[in-house]
Parts: C-alpha cells; sequence; structure tokens
C-alpha cells in the first residue's frame, strides 16, 4: 500500500508511470471510459471548500468505474471529535481509499499512520501535490515531445509572485527539486519561503535549487513560466486587507510579462482574483492557461488513483 500525500511519494519509474497514463487518460477519455476502480468506493473527506478538486476527484472516480463516498465535517462524527485514528481505522473497514483536504499536514499524516487503505492529499496548508503534478503535465503538453518529466521539466525557469510561504510555493519549491527546473519565487520578505520546505527537502535529500528574491524582475527576467495564487489563502482571511498592501508590487501583469521570454505561459491554480495578484489583461491573453491546468487535474489525478490502486 502506498500514500500520495507529498508529490516525491512515487519512485522515478511511478511518477513516469503517472504522467503517462494520465495523457493517456486525456487523450482516450471520450471513447474508452476504463474500469481500473471497478467495485471500488473511494473517500472523499473535505475540511475546507473546494470547487476543482472536489468535483475532479468526484467524476474521476466515477470514469474509473468506482463509486465516491462524500464526506465532511458537519455530516460525520470528526465534526464532534471522533478521533482521526479511529476514524482511519473504521473508514479503512469500508473503503479502498481515502481522499483528504484539511489545513495542517500533520493530520493528514496522522491519517496515513492509521489508515490500511491509500491516503491522497487533496491539498494542506503546506502541500498541494495534486495540483502541483496536473499543473507540470499543463506545461509539457504546452510545450514538449514526450510525457516524460524528468526530460522535458529539467531547465525550464518558473517564477511564482505573492505569497511565498504558501502551500503552492512550498509545493513547486518540491516540483524543481525533483524534476531539475529552476524555481524563482518573489514576494514580501514578510511572506517568504519557510524553513518547514528547507528542512522537508533536506530530510528526504533532495536538492534546494530555488531562490527567493524581493526583486520581481530578476524573477520574472526571462522566465518560461510566471505562477500565482491568490493573496490571501484559505484560513487568513482576518489578515485581507494587510497582504493586499504588501503584495500589490508583485501583481502578475503586463510590465512583468514583458521581462519574461516571448513564449512565455502563464498559470494559476484557481480561483483567481483578477486585478488583484494577476490583472486582468494578463488573464484574458493567450498565455493564460488557468482553464487546461483546471482540466488536467481530471486526467492526471485519474492517473494517481491508478496507481495507488496497484499496490
Ligand atoms: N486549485 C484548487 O485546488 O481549486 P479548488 O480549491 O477549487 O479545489
Amino acid at each position: 500500500m502506498k500514500h500520495f500525500l507529498e508529490e516525491n511519494n512515487f519512485e522515478k519509474e511511478e511518477i513516469e508511470a503517472v504522467f503517462n497514463q494520465a495523457f493517456q487518460f486525456k487523450k482516450n477519455r471520450i471513447n474508452q471510459p476504463t474500469q481500473d476502480l471497478f467495485g471500488q468506493s473511494w473517500g472523499m473527506l473535505f475540511y475546507k471548500n473546494s470547487t476543482r478538486t472536489r468535483v475532479s476527484f468526484e467524476v474521476g472516480i466515477k470514469e474509473l468505474g468506482g463509486h465516491p463516498v462524500l464526506l465532511d465535517l458537519s455530516s460525520t462524527q470528526i465534526g464532534r471529535g471522533e478521533s482521526i485514528k479511529d476514524t482511519a481505522k473504521v473508514l479503512s473497514r469500508f473503503l479502498d481509499g481515502l481522499i483528504i483536504r484539511t489545513h495542517g499536514h500533520e493530520l493528514i499524516e496522522e491519517f496515513s499512520r492509521y489508515a490500511e487503505i491509500p491516503v491522497v492529499n487533496a491539498l494542506t496548508d503546506f502541500l498541494h501535490p495534486c495540483q502541483i503534478y496536473a499543473d507540470c503535465m499543463t506545461i509539457m503538453e504546452k510545450t514538449c515531445k514526450s510525457y516524460n518529466p524528468y526530460q522535458e521539466l529539467r531547465g525550464k525557469k518558473l517564477a511564482f509572485f505573492g505569497d511565498t510561504s504558501c502551500n503552492m510555493a512550498n509545493s513547486w519549491i518540491l516540483a524543481g527539486a525533483l524534476w531539475g527546473m529552476e524555481i524563482y519565487l518573489s514576494g514580501p520578505e514578510e511572506f517568504k519561503p519557510t524553513e518547514e520546505i528547507e528542512i522537508f527537502c533536506k530530510n528526504c535529500g533532495l536538492p534546494s535549487n530555488w531562490k527567493y528574491t524581493p526583486d520581481y524582475a530578476e524573477a520574472a527576467n526571462d522566465a518560461d513560466i510566471l505562477y500565482t495564487d491568490v493573496w490571501v489563502s484559505m484560513g487568513c482571511e482576518e489578515e485581507e486587507s494587510d497582504r493586499k498592501e504588501k503584495m500589490s508590487p508583485y501583481q502578475v501583469n503586463n510590465h512583468l510579462l514583458e521581462k519574461a521570454k516571448s513564449d512565455v505561459l502563464f498559470m494559476h491554480c484557481m480561483p483567481a482574483h483578477p486585478g488583484e495578484e494577476v490583472s486582468k489583461e494578463v488573464l484574458a491573453s493567450p498565455k493564460s492557461i488557468l482553464f487546461d491546468q483546471a482540466e488536467n487535474r481530471l486526467h492526471m489525478q485519474k492517473a494517481i488513483l491508478k496507481q495507488l490502486s496497484k499496490y
């Protein structure tokens, strides 16, 4: 049995198989539904709001011939204080896998310690690995010839702007380490990447090939991809006005785009806030590939579930 809590939970050969499978799922979606999860029930436990993740997992499980079981705090005993240990052990008696979106990463780690079924990270405050896999698939389908992230992503420069201490920034740091990308992170000093991600990479033996700079022009210079995320992450609503003021110089706009390569791509995991972290012009430009990223969540997550169901 295997869990998918962090981008590096799969070995190299498994990652290559997952990416290849995701492209096959996309190509054959209409005329070749599969039975890879036939007879299986997968739980989807969401502590936080979601549109893309929730719908893409539910549709994906159905397209693989499985049955999604939707769970949330208010309708389960978790919301009334039942322990993670008991919940994980009980759900393991009913389900074939469990997809969780929650706050602290330690909570999903606790689930994975007690679960006897695969646990999938559908976002924690620390990492968003399903999003990163789908994003890398999207970069590859726009710019590459093969389905191999080790061959195709090496050397690509991705510049991330805004809150560089957030889960997406952490996940890009991990992606850069795994696939040899050059990751630049640019935002206010107060929102620099945390020590936690540095320690995590070190403990996993992953290289630190990323750079933080408060200079957005340096980050954008000659970049292949400009990426941003919301300035006010879920749970940070009380800091809204302070964050918006401090992060406003890091908006991805045409001025920033001009510093990047002429064929630069603009990416955002969504939900987007036009006029805040990204200008309306950039969002509407042909360089913007947000909706392809969103669609690829479906194909990539189907490939991840198929891979996990093999063990
Ligand atoms: N990007 C993303 O995870 O979207 P949702 O919060 O809508 O799932």
